[in-house]
């Protein structure tokens, strides 16, 4: 046992979606980056869409962590992401075009699984297969996948001998040996799902990856090691969590659901970080509900109110631009994520859309279809359709509260709200967003950055 004086350790920080994504991470993550190192992502791929405004400009980040804007921060793309190189590289290029630093500052895992065109033929392929009459007859499992690809590459990543890691595409013979295999099967795959494919060439295919491959040689890195010696040297690292807790693989309402564990539960395994080195996670919760694509929503709005909501929080999606379904806060689906996430603290986004309702509603309890009561999410897809959601009924306010001082200037009812969501999940709301803009955040109560210097 030791008895001399020890340092307190860095607090790296987890930011993790609470909901079903979209739940303004990048804002968050932005906001959390000053105080940071090093920004990594573990999970998901282009499928996410992070959105950071900074006065009038708006960036959507896809692939890279949200960190890149500040110029100075290293970002990580962990082994636990799936790179879609071509957008990658575009994304590279939209960035520089604005005048944001790419370079030496973005590290990419060469264990992170590529994603290749043929994922994106397959998924969706299948999406379309399932969405067809002959797969309607068995009922409609259609995901509403982004398209991305995202399904396939993990797929093959848990399959092993059909996959491509990034670090194959820097070995262009390798490359080419694997892609002779893997195009031959893969055409079979795709027609067997009723679609007629040129046969891929894996020529064509391993000469344009190779390619890719050399364009981000200088950013390829064994990210495990780097990221340890970076907490080594008492770097302070954000991991940027994609997607959300509700579209886990294993912890989501399966299977409408993303295929990576998008929970903090996925960072060590999607960076090689212990779980231990995570301090504090910050689960971030929209003042409401959202869903993009399929499955279950029990305080699903579709209506005229939860029309209201998508107008006012501008619910379009960033990757794929498909109106939100919106719907009232579901505590009850909260109070599991930030369980399953260790959640330290909450970040209530997008409350100043909630501005302007006669009366609010709170989902703390479901119905069971045999009539009893449950205070617990049911993570299933097949049995939560079956729940009827019991609301607290709350009066709403008039007043806009995007220029509020601190939480205390906000009008009482707005303020019972907040008050009501810690009760119920225990948590105390560390920020409350009050609309998409750097300066209209309040941290600990105040605002986080004076509005003067805006
Ligand atoms: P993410 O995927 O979790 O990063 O979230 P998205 O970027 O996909 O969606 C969140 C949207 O809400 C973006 O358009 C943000 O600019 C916007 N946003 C974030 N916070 C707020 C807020 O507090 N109020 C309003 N009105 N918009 C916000
Ligand atoms: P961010 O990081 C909202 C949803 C898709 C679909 C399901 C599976 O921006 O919060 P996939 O393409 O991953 O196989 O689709 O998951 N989905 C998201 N919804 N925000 C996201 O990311 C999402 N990432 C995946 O709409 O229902
Ligand atoms: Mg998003």
């Amino acid at each position: 046992m030791t008895t001399g004086h020890r340092t307190a350790p860095t607090v790296h920080t987890a930011v993790v979606g609470l909901q079903w994504g979209d739940e303004g991470k990048g804002k968050i993550v932005d906001l959390l980056t000053s105080e940071h190192d090093v920004i990594v992502r573990y999970n998901g791929g282009a499928n996410a869409g992070h959105t950071v405004q900074v006065g009038t400009e708006r960036y959507a980040l896809h692939l890279i962590p949200s960190g890149i804007l500040y110029g100075d921060k290293t970002c990580v793309i962990g082994n636990g992401v799936v790179v879609d190189p071509e957008k990658l590289l575009q994304e590279i290029d939209t960035l520089r075009a604005r005048g944001i630093r790419v370079g030496t500052n973005l590290r990419i895992s060469d264990r992170a699984h590529v994603v290749m065109p043929y994922h994106k033929e397959q998924d969706a392929a299948l999406e379309e297969y399932l969405t067809s009459k002959t797969a309607h007859d068995q009922g409609n499992l259609s995901i509403g996948t982004t398209r991305r690809g995202i399904g396939p590459a993990y797929a093959d990543k848990v399959r092993r001998s059909m996959a491509i890691r990034v670090g194959d595409l820097l070995d262009p013979e390798y490359l080419r040996s694997r892609l002779h295999v893997i195009c031959k099967l893969r055409t079979a795959e795709i027609e067997a799902l009723g679609v007629k494919t040129a046969p891929l060439d894996p020529e064509a295919l391993a000469t344009r990856y190779a390619e890719f491959g050399e364009r981000l040689r200088p950013h390829v890195d064994d990210t495990v090691y780097a990221l340890h010696d970076s907490i080594r040297a008492g770097r302070r690292i954000l991991f940027e969590g994609a997607n959300a807790s509700l579209l886990d693989i294993d912890h989501g309402t399966f299977p409408y659901v993303t295929s990576s564990n998008c929970s903090t539960l996925g960072i060590p395994a999607g960076t090689g970080v212990p779980g231990a080195a995570i301090g504090r996670v910050l689960g971030i919760m929209k003042a409401y509900s959202t869903r993009v694509g399929a499955g279950p929503f029990p305080t699903e709005l579709d209506n005229e109110l939860g029309h209201r909501i998508r107008e006012r929080g501008r619910e379009y999606g960033t990757t794929t631009g498909r109106p939100r379904r919106c719907g009232w806060l579901d505590l009850v689906a909260v109070r599991y994520s930030a369980m399953v996430c260790g959640a330290t603290g909450i970040a209530c986004t997008l409350f100043d859309v909630l501005s302007g309702f006669d009366e609010i509603k709170l989902c703390v309890r479901y119905r069971l279809p045999d009539g009893t009561e449950t205070d617990r999410f049911i993570p299933d897809a097949h049995r939560l359709e079956g729940v009827t959601p019991i609301y607290e009924t709350m009066p709403g306010w008039s007043d806009e509260i995007r220029d509020a001082a601190d939480r205390d200037s906000l009008p009482a009812t707005a303020r019972k709200y907040l008050s009501r969501i810690e009760e119920v999940t225990g948590i105390p709301i560390e920020v409350v967003s009050l609309g998409p803009e750097r300066t209209q955040t309040l941290v600990d109560g105040r605002r986080a950055i004076a509005l003067a210097t805006a």
